[in-house]
Parts: C-alpha cells; sequence; structure tokens
C-alpha cells in the first residue's frame, strides 16, 4: 500500500501532468502522424508500427496486439511495476507533490499490521507443536520431511476448542483475533479456535507476509481443508499459494509452472521444481494471471489427470494466453495428481515429463482427439482458446498447429469462423457487436457532448449484449448522473477491468465510425433487444405469480407486459 493518497482528484492530476507521448518516448520513437503519434509496439515484435499513442487522450493502443490504456497503464506494463509504483515514479518526474495517505486509509494500514502481527504470533504457535505426534505422523504418510515441512511453515493447531485463543489472548485483543479469522464467534458472543486438530499451512503474500491459512484434516474428515475466510488482506481469487518461494526460482527457470493443491505445490518444491506455485481450489482467475505475467514469460499448467483436471487446464490457458503468456501443459497419467507422480516418480522422473510439457496448441490438439474426424469437430472450440492470445505472430503459430492438426488449410479458418460468428449473433437476435462499439464510440469521440449526454441518460443499457461494452456503458451513466463528463481519461480512471481498459484506449481506432444520422436507429435496434429480454422475463414472472396465486404481482405484470407490446417501433 502506498504511503501517499491515491484518491481519484489526485490521479487526475498525475495523469494531467503526466505527458505520456514523452513516457512512452523513452522506451520507443514515435512519429507524429495526423493527430497521433505512432511507433512499433514495444510489447509484441513487429516490423511495421501499429503502436498509437494519443497526447491529447492521454492514451496509447496497439491494432496487433491490442493493448492499450492510459499513461499509469504503460508504466505498469512497460516497467513491470504495481499501480502505486507507477503513480509513484510518475508523480516524481513529472513533479506532482502526492498528499499523505489520509488518516482514514493510515488506519487502514495500522489495522493491517495488527493483522500481520496476529497472524505471525500464530504461526510461532502453530510451528511449536508440528512436533506432536499426530502432525509428524501424518507428514510421514505424506512423504513430506522435516526440513520441507519447516520451509513451508507447516504447523499443527491442537485437538483444542480454544487452545490459540488462550494463547494469543493477552497480546491481542479478541476482535483482532476475530477479524484475522484465527477464532470463529458464535451467535452467542462465544468464541472458539477456527483450526483445530489440523495441520497448518501459512498462505504468504508475494511480500511473503502471512496473510491467511490452509487446514489439512489429519484422516478423511470433512471438509478436507478448512481455509481462513476472506479478509483486508486475503482473497482467493487473487493469492497464489508460494508465489514469494517461487518468484525467486522464476527468473533461473525461466517460467513458473502452476498447480492446484498445497501439497502438490510442496511436493514439486521439493523435487527441485522451486518455480511452482498453487492456486487454492479455485480456477485460475485473470488477477493469478496478471500476477504472473508481471514477473515471468512462460507458465506451464500441470493440473490433475482427470477429466475434470483436463478442462479446468483448458480454462486457465485461456486465460493464462489472454495475459499474454506463453503457455505449456503438463499432462499427468490419468487420476493422479502431481503429488502423486512427483513422489512416485521423484525429481528425475518428474523433471523429464516437466521438460516434455505440451505447448498450448499441442495440447489442445490432443485433447481435440485422435483422428481428423474427431479433431474437426472440437476446431472452432479450441481456436476460441487460443484466440485469447493478444499477440498476433503466436495466435498465427498456434491457430496454424490447430489447422494442420484438423487437416483444414489455414486459409479456410476464417471462413470457418464466421460461420459460428454468424449463427450466435442471430442467437442474440441480430445486433450485431459492431453497432454497439460504434455507439459507445459516437457517444465518446464523435458527437457533441451535450448530445451524447442526452442520448445517454435514456439509453436501454439492458440490450448491450458485450459485457464489457454494457459496463462501460454503466461507468458513462453514472458519471452523468454525478455531474461527471465524457471525457475518455475521466472515464478511464473508473474502469478497473483490463479488458474494457483496452476496449476504451483502442475505441477511436478500432470501431466504426456511424454517420449520425443513423444513431438513433441503432439505440431503437438496442431498445427492442432490452423490450425483448424484458418481455421474456415478464413471461416467466407471470407463470410465477400465477403459480404463487399472487394477483397484485399477476397485475402489474400483465400492465407492464401490455406496456411493452403497445410501445411504438421507431427506425429501421
Ligand atoms: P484436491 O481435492 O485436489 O486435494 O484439492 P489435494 O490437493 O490433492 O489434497 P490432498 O493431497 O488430499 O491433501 C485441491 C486444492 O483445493 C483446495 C485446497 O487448496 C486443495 O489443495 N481445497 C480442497 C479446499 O480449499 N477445500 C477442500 O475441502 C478441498
Ligand atoms: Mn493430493
Amino acid at each position: 500500500m502506498s504511503q501517499y493518497d491515491l484518491s481519484r482528484p489526485v490521479l487526475e492530476q498525475v495523469r494531467e501532468a503526466a505527458d505520456i507521448v514523452a513516457v512512452v518516448g523513452e522506451h520507443l520513437t514515435l512519429r507524429k502522424t495526423g493527430r497521433n503519434y505512432v511507433g512499433l509496439c514495444p510489447f509484441h515484435g513487429e516490423k511495421t508500427g501499429s503502436f498509437n499513442v494519443s497526447r491529447e487522450k492521454g492514451t496509447y493502443y496497439c491494432f496487433g496486439c491490442k493493448r492499450g490504456g492510459d499513461v499509469i497503464d504503460f508504466v505498469m506494463e512497460m516497467e513491470r511495476v504495481a499501480f502505486a509504483e507507477a503513480v509513484e515514479r510518475l508523480a516524481d518526474r513529472f513533479g506532482v507533490r502526492l498528499p499523505p495517505a489520509s488518516p482514514e486509509a493510515r488506519r487502514r494500514k495500522d489495522e493491517q499490521e495488527q493483522l500481520a502481527d496476529v497472524m505471525e504470533a500464530a504461526q510461532a504457535v502453530f510451528a511449536r507443536q508440528l512436533s506432536q505426534d499426530r502432525p509428524r505422523a501424518f507428514l510421514e504418510r505424506r512423504g513430506v520431511p522435516l526440513d520441507v515441512a519447516a520451509e513451508f511453515g507447516l504447523g499443527y493447531a491442537r485437538n483444542e476448542w480454544r487452545a490459540l485463543y488462550d494463547e494469543l489472548r493477552s497480546k491481542f485483543s479478541e476482535r483482532a483475533l476475530v477479524g484475522a479469522g484465527l477464532v470463529v464467534e458464535g451467535d452467542g458472543g462465544k468464541v472458539w479456535d477456527r483450526f483445530r486438530d489440523r495441520v497448518t499451512i501459512p498462505i504468504r503474500s508475494a511480500r511473503s507476509r502471512i496473510i491467511a491459512y490452509g487446514g489439512r484434516a489429519l484422516g478423511d474428515e470433512n471438509p478436507k481443508y478448512l481455509n481462513s475466510p476472506e479478509t483486508s488482506l486475503f482473497s482467493k481469487g487473487h493469492v497464489l499459494f508460494a508465489l514469494d518461494r517461487a518468484m525467486r526460482a522464476f527468473s533461473k527457470a525461466n517460467r513458473a509452472i502452476v498447480v492446484e493443491g498445497y501439497f502438490d505445490c510442496i511436493a514439486l518444491h521439493r523435487v527441485g521444481l522451486t518455480e511452482t506455485v498453487a492456486t487454492l481450489g479455485t480456477a485460475l482467475s485473470e488477477h493469478h494471471a496478471a500476477e504472473l505475467a508481471r514477473r515471468v514469460p512462460h507458465v506451464v499448467v500441470c493440473f490433475d489427470g482427470d477429466n475434470a483436471g483436463r478442462q479446468a487446464a483448458v480454462a486457465a490457458l485461456r486465460t493464462l494466453l489472454a495475459a499474454a503468456l506463453e503457455v505449456s501443459v503438463l499432462v499427468l497419467p490419468d487420476g493422479q495428481d502431481p503429488d502423486d507422480v512427483a513422489r512416485r516418480e521423484g525429481a528425475e522422473g518428474f523433471g523429464r515429463r516437466a521438460a516434455a510439457a505440451l505447448p498450448a496448441a499441442d495440447f489442445l490438439l490432443e485433447l481435440m482427439g485422435s483422428t481428423r474426424q474427431e479433431r474437426r469437430r472440437n476446431l472452432l472450440h479450441s481456436l476460441e482458446v487460443v484466440n485469447a492470445c493478444p499477440d498476433p505472430v503466436r495466435r498465427f503459430e498456434m491457430r496454424e498447429t490447430l489447422a494442420r492438426g484438423a487437416g483444414i488449410p489455414l486459409e479456410e479458418l476464417g471462413g470457418l469462423e464466421s460461420t459460428r460468428m454468424v449463427a450466435r449473433q442471430a442467437a442474440v437476435e441480430g445486433l450485431p457487436e459492431n453497432a454497439e462499439l460504434a455507439l459507445l464510440r459516437a457517444f465518446l469521440h464523435d458527437l457533441e457532448p451535450a448530445e451524447s449526454a442526452a442520448h445517454l441518460r435514456a439509453f436501454p443499457i439492458d440490450g448491450i449484449c458485450h459485457p464489457g461494452v454494457r459496463r462501460v456503458f454503466e461507468v458513462l451513466q453514472r458519471r452523468l448522473a454525478g455531474g461527471g463528463t465524457l471525457e475518455i481519461a475521466g472515464v478511464l480512471s473508473e474502469v478497473d477491468d483490463p479488458g474494457d481498459r483496452r476496449l476504451l484506449a483502442g475505441l477511436e481506432l478500432e470501431a466504426p465510425q456511424t454517420p449520425r444520422e443513423r444513431i438513433p436507429s441503432l439505440i431503437e435496434l438496442v431498445r427492442r433487444r432490452a423490450d425483448r429480454l424484458r418481455s421474456s422475463e415478464i413471461v416467466v414472472r407471470i407463470r410465477a405469480a400465477e403459480l404463487a396465486g399472487d394477483r397484485d404481482a399477476l397485475a402489474r405484470l400483465q400492465a407492464e407486459q401490455s406496456e411493452l407490446i403497445k410501445r411504438p417501433k421507431r427506425g429501421t
């Protein structure tokens, strides 16, 4: 967390002061063409310039790899630093004095520091108790030597209701213990230890601070793992287990290995693959992928060798490819997890498997089937996965591998895919996504602000299909309601999703421009789709109200239904 106040107005000030052309210009040569500057994209290899920078708007966008954003995004991506660090660097360079963090932010920071103290104190207790017989026997069964257990800080929570509570209560308030998730508070105010008779596994942040615990039952009890609740420090969808240790091995190994379980991760570290991290039983998220992409170019996915594991691997593949990572998959024998295989085959055996991990496209090809017939049937699905890759060169290579494996000439892929896209668009009743983008572009770039605002205030957002475009429309309406402007820089300051930011940064360059007089009819198309969605929802609700005998609701819904039917149809 930054020691400075990085609230919205302060960020606006930094964005205002930072000249994006100067910042980008430090990393590549820019040439002025019209209102924009163009250069060779620093994020993917290319020979002709697709990388655009707009000084006016404070944005950059690459046609080739579709990366884009504002000056802060650029520093984050280019210099591989976190948000706060990027802001601080820019403020420093452009002479913006950042105000110190507010008392509220400082209080939050104190709270987080106390949380960290509680976690460390608990760790001392748990680690000491690992010498008891029950956890010792467990480690032996699992084949975890004591030095490895110590390295990961494994511990043991005793089989008593308030063992930890009693030890820590002299140093910390009850509120702090409950807040840290180590103590549970029942309805009547009774408190007890969350972890009892479990092997404890500390989960650390990238900076090696304990932010949560996992607790493994010693036998077959349910749940097998109990984890800390989500706190201000811990969110399962963000944290990668053992990242702090694995980071040190990334540059030498030039890759990260991702597994699903705590003990899978520990077992691979044990056989020398110390570049391994684990997701904690959740799907690999965009945040996980971003954490990795900041630190390492290549990720090897190694999930369980069963059907669920393979499906999870495909999903992870898509997410990692979208973060511009190079990805391979280590396929394990049916029904085994990395822990089983590493323990059976040891360092040498597992090392050989890791070295033979399949590149993304080869893995997909293998999943698609063994005959060309089968592969053709599954081709479109696999193409969709590799299309997530923003780098055009790598995307092309992967598409080529898939096409060749399915025995279809690469030139025919385009036709194949567009048939499918047409079918999908028909399914959402015929409004091409282009129209959604064109409207957004018109409102943000082409129309007079007052005219855009008038259209936007009554805009039927429900009729927008594309989830990213819909989120942006929501931001625009919110800004207008709060008296904000439609300036791209301001809008970007309220959009967090990286995909949405890219979409905004590339809007003027990629989206079609619509003649002004066509705009009302495009809006009308969206409105009709919103109405259709609404009326199918009403049909369902009417049926439910009938079943429940709720006459009031029924009358209300029927009135709304006839209102919708009567609504005049304008435009095309
Ligand atoms: P698995 O069920 O594959 O277990 O869960 P595992 O890792 O092989 O566990 P062992 O080897 O039997 O000890 C994979 C991961 O999902 C999370 C844990 O992070 C686990 O390592 N998980 C699983 C939970 O959080 N809770 C559960 O009850 C089960
Ligand atoms: Mn296991």
